[in-house]
C-alpha cells in the first residue's frame, strides 16, 4: 500500500539510512514537525541516533543520510543545529496528499496507519450504579471511554463497548428493607430515581442511629441472591427503571453500547473461579474464614475475594467480568475507564487476574481525576452528584444565549438544533480536551466560549469552512482534481499540520488520552484561521491561487470532520 503522509517521509529517511548502510529499525525514525516553517516543514533527529552507536560525529551521519535520500519530493535538505535533518516538501507531494485525503478519506486513513487491523478491544465505559442517579464521574467515564473506543476503532480495531452497571450488592438489600419500611409504591412509580435516592439515604440515616439495620439490609439481599420471589420483582423493577432513566441521558449524549451486563450478570460465573483458585491454592484462607488472594511482599494488602459470612465482593464480580470477555470475544486489549479513586482497586484486581491466569489480554485502568466546579452552585449541590440532565439543559441555553449575542441569524427549529449540539459539544469536548489524568476542570464561560479552546469555536472554523466550498459553487469532487499553486507561509503551516493527523491519533490511542486530538484540532482551527484571514479564497488574486486555496480549505474540513467525530461531536449545519 502506498505511505501517506508523515510516514511517506518516515519510510524515504528509512531506506536512506539502508542505502548508507546504518542499522536502524523504521519505527525509531520519528518525523517532526519543525517549530517554525523558516526552518524547514518536517525535520528529524536520526543522524543523532545513529552516531552513538556508529561513534561517528552526527553531522557527519546527517551528510550520510542526505546523499543516499531519494530527493524527488524534496525542495531542499539541510542539516540543521547538532545534526537534524529539515526537509522542505515539494507543492506536488501536498497536492496529491490533500487529493487522496478528500477523495478517500477512509482509505487514506488506513494506508497511514500502523497495521492494527483484526485485534479486539473490549472496553467498560459509564457503569453507574442502579437506584441512583448518574455521577459527575459516570459522565467522565462515558465521555471518555466513548471517545476511546471512536479512536480505536478508526486505528482498525474490532471494539465491543460493555456497560458493566453496579446492579448488584449488599446496598439492594438496603434499598429493599427501606422500600419495605417506608416506601410507598405510588410515591416511587411517579418519579423513581429520586424517590429511591431518597429511601436510600434514609435507610442510612436510620442505620446511624440503630445499627441493627444493617443486619437486615443484608438479610434481604441474602433473600435476593436466595431468589425470593417477591426481593427478585422489585430488583428487576429497581433496575428497569434505573436502565430507563440512564438510556434518556446515553441517547442525549448519541452514546450506545454493545452490551450491558451489570454485576448481576456475574452472579452464577464466580463459583467456577473460586473453585479453580481453591484447587491450585491460589485462593486461600484468611482471617476470620475468609478467603483471600495472597500479596507478592507479605507487607502488602491482600486481595478478598470471599467474605467470612460466605458473600461474594465487587472484586469477585470483575473476575468473573474478566474471565467471561476473555472467552466471549478473546480481546487483544480489555480496558476500563474508571475513576482515580479506584487505582489502588484495579491494581489489586490486575494482580489477582494474572495469579489466575484468567486471560492473555493486556489488561488497562485507564483512571480520570475528579472534575472541579468553577460556579460553586454546582460544586457544593449534595454528595457532588450532579443531575446530568440539568448540565446538558443549562448548557443548551446559555448556548442559545450566546448565539443571539453573536447576531447568528436562526429560525426557531434552527436555534433549537443548534443549542442541542452546542451545548453537547461544549461538555463533551470540556472533558475531552483536558488531559484527564489531572483533575478537569469546568467552567462555564471558557467552555461555551466562541474564542480559544472551546467547541463552539471549532465548530465555528468547521461551519466556516463548509460555507467557503459551498459559496466556491464547486464540488468535492470538482476540488479533488485541483493543484495546489503559489501558497504563503500560513498555507505551508496548515497543510504541514494536516500531514501529522494521523500519527496525532495512534498517539492519542497509545496513550489513552482523546485530548491529544482535541488539542491538534485547535491548533488546526488557529492555522486555518490565520490562513483564512491572511488570503482571500473566494475572492482570490487568481483561479488557480482560488482552487488552490479550495484544495486546502476542503481537506481541512476533512480532518476537523473526522476529528470532532472522534471526540463524539457534531458539527452544526448552520451557525
Ligand atoms: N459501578 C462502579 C462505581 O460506580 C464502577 C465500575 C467500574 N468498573 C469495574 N470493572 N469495576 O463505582
Amino acid at each position: 500500500m502506498q505511505k501517506h503522509n508523515l510516514n511517506a517521509i518516515q519510510e524515504i529517511v528509512y531506506k536512506a539510512t539502508q542505502k548508507a548502510g546504518f542499522d536502524v529499525c523504521i519505527e525509531d525514525i520519528r518525523i517532526e514537525k519543525t517549530k517554525t516553517i523558516e526552518h524547514g516543514h518536517f525535520s528529524c533527529n536520526t543522524a543523532m541516533l545513529i552516531s552513538g552507536k556508529e561513534g561517528k560525529r552526527p553531522r557527519d551521519v546527517a551528510e550520510e543520510i542526505i546523499s543516499s535520500l531519494d530527493k524527488s519530493i524534496f525542495e531542499k535538505v539541510e542539516i540543521a543545529g547538532p545534526g537534524f535533518i529539515n526537509f522542505w516538501v515539494e507543492h506536488k507531494f501536498y497536492t496529491t496528499e490533500c487529493q487522496s485525503l478528500i477523495e478517500n478519506f477512509d482509505e487514506y486513513l488506513s494506508s497511514s496507519l500502523d497495521e492494527e487491523t483484526g485485534k479486539t478491544m473490549v472496553i467498560d465505559t459509564s457503569h453507574p450504579n442502579v437506584a441512583k442517579p448518574m455521577g459527575v464521574h459516570h459522565l467522565l467515564s462515558t465521555i471518555i471511554g466513548d471517545s476511546i473506543k471512536k479512536i480505536y476503532k478508526r486505528i482498525g480495531y474490532k471494539v465491543v463497548n460493555d456497560n458493566y452497571l453496579g446492579d448488584w450488592g449488599t446496598q439492594f438489600g438496603k434499598l429493599i428493607y427501606a422500600i419495605h419500611t417506608w416506601g410507598d409504591m405510588k410515591v416511587i412509580e411517579k418519579d423513581p430515581i429520586p424517590e429511591l435516592l431518597k429511601l436510600y439515604v434514609k435507610f442510612h440515616d436510620e442505620a446511624e442511629k440503630n445499627p441493627e439495620l444493617d443486619d437486615f439490609g443484608r438479610a434481604e439481599f441474602k433473600m435476593l441472591e436466595d431468589g425470593d420471589k417477591e426481593n427478585r420483582e422489585l430488583w428487576e423493577y429497581i433496575v428497569k427503571k434505573s436502565l430507563d432513566e440512564f438510556g434518556k441521558v446515553y441517547s442525549r449524549l448519541n452514546i450506545e453500547f454493545d452490551v450491558i451486563n451489570g454485576e448481576s450478570f456475574y452472579e452464577d460465573k464466580m463459583s467456577e473461579i473460586l473453585d479453580f483458585g481453591r484447587e491450585k491454592g491460589i485462593i486461600v484462607d484468611g482471617d476470620g474464614g475468609s478467603w483471600i488472594i495472597k500479596p507478592e511482599e507479605p507487607e502488602d494488602v491482600p486481595v478478598l475475594v470471599r467474605k467470612s459470612d460466605g458473600a461474594t465482593l465487587y472484586a469477585t464480580r470483575d473476575l468473573a467480568r474478566i474471565k467471561y470477555w476473555e472467552n466471549t470475544w478473546h480481546p487483544d486489549l480489555m480496558v476500563n475507564v474508571v475513576d482515580v479513586a479506584q487505582e489502588f482497586y484495579f491494581k489489586q484486581l490486575f494482580f489477582a487476574e494474572s495469579k489466575l491466569k484468567l486471560t492473555t489480554a493486556k489488561n488497562v485502568h485507564v483512571s480520570f481525576g475528579r472534575m472541579q466546579f468553577k460556579d460553586t452552585k454546582m460544586s457544593t449541590r449534595k454528595g457532588n452528584i450532579i443531575l446530568l440532565e440539568e448540565v446538558l439543559n443549562e448548557a443548551g441555553e446559555r448556548a442559545l444565549l450566546l448565539a443571539k449575542d453573536k447576531g447568528l441569524d436562526l429560525s426557531e427549529s434552527e436555534s433549537k438544533e443548534l443549542a442541542r449540539i452546542m451545548g453537547i459539544g461544549a461538555v463533551k469536548y470540556n472533558i475531552l480536551s483536558q488531559s484527564r489524568t489531572t483533575n478537569i476542570t469546568f467552567d462555564w464561560d471558557k467552555v461555551l466560549s466562541f474564542e480559544g479552546n472551546s467547541a463552539p469555536y471549532l465548530m465555528y472554523t468547521a461551519t466556516r469552512a463548509k460555507s467557503i466550498i459551498r459559496k466556491s459553487n464547486y464540488s468535492e469532487g470538482d476540488i479533488t482534481n485541483f493543484d495546489l499553486s503559489a501558497t504563503s507561509d500560513a498555507e505551508m503551516i496548515v497543510l504541514t499540520h494536516l500531514m501529522a493527523y494521523f500519527d496525532m491519533i495512534s498517539h492519542s490511542a497509545k496513550d489513552f488520552k482523546p485530548n491529544h486530538i482535541a488539542n491538534y484540532l485547535y491548533e488546526l482551527a488557529q492555522h486555518f484561521n490565520t490562513f483564512y484571514n491572511g488570503n482571500p479564497i473566494i475572492k482570490a488574486e487568481t483561479e488557480e491561487l482560488k482552487k488552490s486555496r479550495l484544495l486546502i480549505v476542503a481537506s481541512v474540513i476533512k480532518v476537523m470532520e473526522d476529528g470532532l467525530n472522534l471526540l463524539g461531536i457534531e458539527i452544526p449545519k448552520k451557525m
